[in-house]
């Protein structure tokens, strides 16, 4: 994938908008997972090591229907310049004239985080006029939004087609780690999905169990499996028995799913085995991505939201050779080869 790599930018004297996926969950008014804030940080730092530049952050948060508060990016911009050790100035829009006086005076290291782009319009379909307001108060376009390039959206794929556009360090990650984990690895290869939404769920399983050796299933997806709603190919293991309760794998499937771990060379994890936000449904992906860690040889990527909350909650990330940001932009990108957001990039002309 020819993506230009925004190290190779000339960036002296620019105003940089930067997109980035900061769409996490929240709890009690904080921030519930910092991995894809995290994620940003090294492009943010390469770009702000420029001289004379000025940087503004773009995201979206939630699905709001209106300009709801809990969804703006004034209760978590303190919380985000924390995460990415930088001083974080916030300002309650990302189009016009207050964006343009905000750019104007912002100081040096200082960030600008914009409003949650989702309050400004609808971003279908690439975004048209959103798109070019957005791109008016810029000189230099980045993407390291890997988790929103499978949306033909405004602020992803439209402010690449008006304005000089990059690659972010960890977007090209991304693609390289998901290049690798989907075309060239080694066996046995085995995906352990788990996860609530079928629809989703089930073209992942069928790609894994098409090209790798295995795929153990858990989550609801296992559960209707069980009651044939859904048939799968005959390397797919379904779990054998649940926890009390039904809403997490039991210790017979525990068991079997360990040897298949044991002898995996490469593993893919995405989404949990149960209800794991009930912490009596917790065992399950407790006991698999145990042994998962334990296995020091095989190579190790993980990804999608819950995936991300548990491996940060159990002290795990850095136990995985590589943690996507990605949730449905990583299933999408695995089973397509590209994404709409990347496909904008690489037509891009500078
Ligand atoms: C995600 O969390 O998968 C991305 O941020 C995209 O969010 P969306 O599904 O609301 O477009």
């Amino acid at each position: 994938m020819n993506l230009l790599d925004i190290r190779n930018a000339k960036l002296e004297g620019k105003r940089v908008l930067m997109r980035v996926d900061f769409n996490v969950p929240v709890k009690d008014g904080k921030i519930g997972e910092r991995h894809r804030i995290k994620a940003a940080k090294e492009t943010i730092d390469f770009v702000l090591s420029q001289k004379d530049v000025g940087v503004a952050l773009l995201s979206h948060l939630g699905r709001p229907k209106d300009r709801e508060e809990e969804f703006s990016f004034r209760n978590f911009y303190k919380e985000i310049g924390q995460i990415l050790g930088h001083d974080m100035v916030f300002v309650d829009d990302c189009l016009g004239e207050k964006v343009k006086n905000a750019m104007g005076v912002l100081k040096t290291g200082q960030i600008l985080m914009l409003e949650n782009v989702r309050f400004f319009g609808p971003e279908e379909n690439s975004g048209g006029k959103l798109a070019e307001e957005l791109a008016a108060n810029f000189d230099v376009f980045v993407n390291e939004a890997f988790g929103a390039c499978h949306r033909n959206h405004a602020s992803v794929v439209g402010v690449a087609g008006i304005l000089p556009s990059f690659a972010g360090i960890n977007l090209q990650k991304e693609v390289a780690e998901l290049d690798r984990v989907g075309k060239i690895f080694e066996k046995p290869a085995l995906a352990i999905i788990g996860g609530v939404k079928a629809e989703t769920k089930l073209p992942v399983i069928n790609f894994f169990a098409e090209k790798y050796d295995n795929v153990l299933v858990g989550g609801k997806i296992g559960l209707d499996a069980g009651k044939q709603i859904i048939s799968f190919p005959l390397n797919v293991v379904l779990p054998r028995d649940y926890a009390e309760g039904g809403l997490d794998i039991g210790p017979e499937t525990i068991k079997r799913y360990a040897g298949y771990i044991k002898r995996a060379r490469t593993i893919v994890w995405n989404g949990p085995l149960g209800k794991f936000e009930q912490s009596r449904f917790v065992k399950g992906t407790e006991a698999v991505i145990t042994e998962v860690v334990k296995n020091k040889e095989a190579y190790k990527v993980a990804g999608g939201g819950e995936s991300v909350q548990f491996l940060e909650e159990y002290g795990l990330m850095e136990e995985f050779d590589f943690v996507s940001t990605g949730g449905g932009a990583m299933l999408d990108f695995l089973i397509k080869g590209t994404l709409p957001g990347l496909e904008a990039l690489q037509s891009c002309t500078i």
